[in-house]
């Protein structure tokens, strides 16, 4: 049963009657440019073919009723303030409140949610949620709110409502990217380039590999980098560190105090500029020159930025050594997946090299399958 026949089949069990419509939003990886958003900076990532579905339809006031194939029982909600409706119900709450507070009439609405996206993989499965949630309101509502727009909200949904202090790419992600593509977004002015992503013509493959250490941003780890980055960018006296030319890094670095705080701003300033770079390759077709830029992604994050754990530094050597182009942990750290770069028919063998690096380690079998960059937030029908 597809992810939308699964939706369908929960709103009739659930609510005794069809939907009016499907909406379906992806989850993402990110193929570089991580930590990069909440310092107005640059990032690439595309959506993934997996997606959470809402099977919708309008609903006499004024509440709205959810309920999911991943969770038991249904939950109805009115007009809530941030944190009133709390698991995985509160990012649609979130998405309500959000829609309210800029001033939209949301129209009361039965939902029933289902979804491939990997939960706790660090592929964005909740802002694959809250875009689903979005999109499924914003048009049954008729509600005048431009794409553009959309992730913003959604965002605030995510920081304000739920609690998590994280940038706009997921959301972006999740509402913008289009199929085949690459969303680079400048997180400043939220400007898109949708940039062509033909692994496929050119005998490639971008691996995903779940380590299976489940990632967590809510533990303060991630709060923690972005408070030291905002800190640098009041130090330097530059609105974000976005602003900081990389010409000019040893000059900003030396007028930093603590060595923690000049290596987080040595990894956000870099790996802008490991963005710019990789944009430019995949412009010139150069796929398979974007590697080296994704390994020294990787190596950033591990020294500079401290967000990876031994599961992902693990599959990333593993994946080299077994001749990828490039390998990095993608997502906010501290767990989550890594995308190798590989030829298109090494993926077996780059799966066999990391699963036998995590036997050696004692490390739970990571599960792999390659990400083909899919559509964006959409009605299904
Ligand atoms: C998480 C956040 C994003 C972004 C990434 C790291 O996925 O939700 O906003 O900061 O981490 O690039």
């Amino acid at each position: 049963m597809t992810v939308a026949s699964s939706a369908a089949q929960a709103f009739r069990d659930a609510y005794g009657a069809e939907p009016t419509g499907l909406w379906a939003a992806p989850g993402r990886v990110n193929l570089i440019g991580e930590h990069t958003d909440y310092n107005d900076g640059f990032v690439l990532p595309f959506a993934l073919p997996q997606h959470v579905v809402a099977a919708a339809s309008p609903a006499e006031g004024p509440d709205w009723t959810v309920c999911s194939t991943f969770a038991e029982g249904s939950v109805s909600f009115g007009a809530t303030e941030p944190g009133g409706v709390e698991g995985w119900a509160g990012y649609v709450a979130g998405v309500v409140w959000a829609l309210q507070e800029a001033g939209f009439e949301v129209p009361p609405a039965r939902i029933a949610f289902a979804s491939d996206v990997p939960v706790g993989a660090g592929v964005s499965s909740s802002a694959a949620l809250e875009s689903a949630a979005l999109t499924a309101l914003v048009e049954l509502g008729g509600l005048e709110l431009p794409v553009a727009d959309r992730p913003a909200l959604a965002q605030r949904a995510e920081n304000v409502y739920v609690g998590a202090p994280t940038g706009i790419m997921d959301q972006s992600a999740s509402i913008r990217c289009t199929e085949g593509r690459a969303l680079f977004l400048d997180c400043r002015s939220l400007e898109v380039e949708q940039i062509p992503f033909d692994l496929a013509a050119a005998g490639l493959a971008i691996l995903i590999i779940n380590s299976n250490a489940p990632h967590q941003h809510v533990d303060g780890e991630y709060g923690a980098r972005r408070k030291s980055c905002e800190e640098a960018a009041r130090i330097l006296g530059v609105p974000a560190l976005r602003d900081v030319d990389p010409a000019g890094l040893d000059a900003a670095l030396a007028r930093l105090g603590d060595d923690v705080t000049r290596r987080r701003v040595r990894h956000i300033v870099t790996e802008n500029q490991r963005v710019l770079d990789t944009v430019e390759l995949l412009r010139a077709g150069r796929i398979r020159e974007i590697g080296p830029l994704m390994t020294a992604s990787h190596a950033s994050m591990r020294d500079d930025f401290e967000i990876t754990v031994a599961q992902v530094d693990v599959a990333v050597e593993a994946a080299l050594a077994a001749g990828a182009y490039g390998a990095r942990m993608t997502g906010g750290g501290f767990g989550g997946c890594v995308l190798a770069l590989i030829d298109a028919d090494r993926a077996d063998e780059t799966t066999a090299a990391v699963e036998r690096a995590y036997a050696e380690h004692d490390f739970t079998a990571p599960a792999t399958w390659p990400a083909v960059p899919g559509p964006g937030a959409a009605r299904l029908s």
